[in-house]
This record gives C-alpha cells, sequence and structure tokens, in this order.
C-alpha cells in the first residue's frame, strides 16, 4: 500500500542523502550539552554504589534464554540496590574521551547519546512514590514531586494494553526514557531519528537483561499517551518528549 512505502523510507539507510547535507556540527555550531542540567537546589537522592553482590544470575547467557516480558508483579518492592543496578546498566556514563563526549553502558550511534530517564516510583524500598529523573554522571536520582495517585496516572498514560490490561500500574517503578533529538541532529541531521530508535532499542534490552539478572520483570511499553506523559514530567513535546517506556516489578 502507497501508505507503508512513504513510512518505510524512514527504516531504510539515507546515508547518501546525509552525504550531501552540511550538518550543524560541519558548520561549526556549538554541540548542544550532553546531559539535561538541573537545580542543584532540588531534592538529590544518592543511590548505593554498583555492588555484583545484587545479582541472583551471573552467567549471560542464562540471563539471554530466559529473558521474557513480564507483565505479572508481586506486592513486593524491589530494593534500592536493584534500582541504582537498573538505571547503571541502562545509562550510566562509564567513560568520557578527549572531545568530552560521554560513554555509557549501552552503544549509541556517534555517542550522541539523546536520553534522559525518568521514572514512576511506585514500590522502591526506602523511596517516597513521586517521580523522579536519573543524573547518569553522578548516578543520583532528583525527586521530581509526589503523586499519590501515581498508579493511576500511569496507568491512564499506558492506555488499553492488548496482552495484560493496567498492567503498568502494578508495576514497582516504570521507566521513561525521553530524547532530545537535537544532540543526535545536531551530527547527524535527518539521519539522526532512525538512529535515536535503534539507540532506545539498545537501552530497554539491557534492562531487560539486567533486570532477568536480578530475577525482577520487565515489559517494554510503546502504546503511551504521548501528551500526557510528556506533560506529567515537564516537558515541552519538540525539543524533548518520551519516546519509549517499561515497566519493572517482582515476578508474581
Ligand atoms: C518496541 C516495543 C514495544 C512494546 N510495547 C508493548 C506494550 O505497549 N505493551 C505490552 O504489553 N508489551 C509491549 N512490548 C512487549 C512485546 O509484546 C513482547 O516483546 C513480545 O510479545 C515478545 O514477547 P517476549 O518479549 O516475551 O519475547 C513491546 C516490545 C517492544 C520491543
Amino acid at each position: 500500500m502507497a501508505r507503508y512505502e512513504v513510512e518505510r523510507s524512514f527504516l531504510k539507510s539515507n546515508f547518501n542523502q546525509f552525504k550531501n547535507i552540511k550538518t550543524d556540527k560541519m558548520k561549526g555550531v556549538p554541540q548542544p550539552i550532553g546531559v539535561k542540567p538541573y537545580d542543584p537546589n532540588l531534592r538529590i537522592i544518592s543511590l548505593p554504589t554498583i555492588n555484583e553482590d545484587v545479582l541472583k544470575k551471573q552467567g549471560i547467557y542464562e540471563c539471554i534464554k530466559d529473558r521474557r516480558s513480564n507483565r505479572l508483579y508481586s506486592e513486593e518492592s524491589i530494593t534500592l540496590e536493584e534500582l541504582s543496578y537498573l538505571l547503571w546498566a541502562t545509562q550510566c556514563i562509564t567513560g568520557t574521551n578527549k572531545a568530552g563526549m560521554t560513554f555509557r553502558t549501552v552503544p549509541c550511534s556517534g555517542a550522541t547519546h539523546s536520553f534522559e530517564t525518568y521514572l514512576f516510583i511506585m514500590k522502591v524500598d526506602g523511596l517516597e512514590k513521586g517521580i523522579y529523573r536519573y543524573l547518569p554522571i553522578e548516578h543520583m536520582l532528583i525527586f521530581m514531586g509526589a503523586l499519590e495517585d501515581i498508579d493511576k496516572r500511569l496507568d491512564a498514560i499506558t492506555l488499553d494494553q492488548p496482552f495484560v490490561p493496567h498492567f503498568a500500574k502494578k508495576a514497582a517503578v516504570t521507566f521513561a526514557w525521553s530524547t532530545t533529538p537535537y544532540r543526535s541532529e545536531w551530527k547527524y541531521d535527518v539521519s539522526a531519528h532512525k538512529k535515536i530508535l535503534i539507540d532506545v532499542g539498545h537501552v530497554c534490552q539491557n534492562l531487560y537483561l539486567a533486570g532477568e539478572s536480578v530475577d525482577v520483570g520487565v515489559c517494554a511499553i510503546g502504546i503511551y499517551d504521548q501528551e500526557a506523559v510528556d506533560n506529567l514530567f515537564q516537558l515541552d513535546g519538540e525539543e524533548e518528549f518520551i519516546i519509549y517506556l517499561a515497566a519493572v516489578g517482582k515476578k508474581k
């Protein structure tokens, strides 16, 4: 069908077209900052240092073999150590180079890392229910606010789920990754958008495998209300918006 063909072109490499474009980087436009700034007066929460003791399964083979999307969660909380590990596995900065580029626990086209991690925290030991943002350099959290009806808000945001209705509201924590596309557009211009989608897949796959290694269930969420979730996290919906979510909870 014609409308499929139009959309399919997005999936293809447009490297030849890109070769004829002068990107903002080539024009000498300064590189955008790679990590969103934050107000240090907000409540900042330290996360436990990553420690292998948190692992229940050491072997990558077992984690890959056993990984499944898990949508049935127990009432049990996850620990702060487990949350710290999952955040580290998905977005923590583990190196920089002389040019100031960051390297993280996930690969990313041109190391442009366009993502920020927001969290709906419902059942994490020692943390108040509410919304949070992850600081990948400091490996800390910012408390963005308490939300008493957080499960209802998340349920509304995750719309009608086809497999297990309303599963996200029973999660212990739900990750919501935003993208700031210009971090990649600056370098890749019209080629950036396909790359951003591939990049975020790597992030969620690390969450799946890290979750499996601590016996925590994970389910990716691509069905969500764009405007509602952007509003909740105070994102403008243009320069930064949510691109993907994933629910996490102790397996039932
Ligand atoms: C991009 C993407 C979006 C997804 N969105 C949802 C979703 O909104 N709701 C849901 O229940 N599962 C969602 N899933 C999970 C898939 O349904 C699941 O991966 C698929 O059924 C295969 O099952 P498995 O992950 O257990 O192997 C999504 C997975 C991916 C990769």
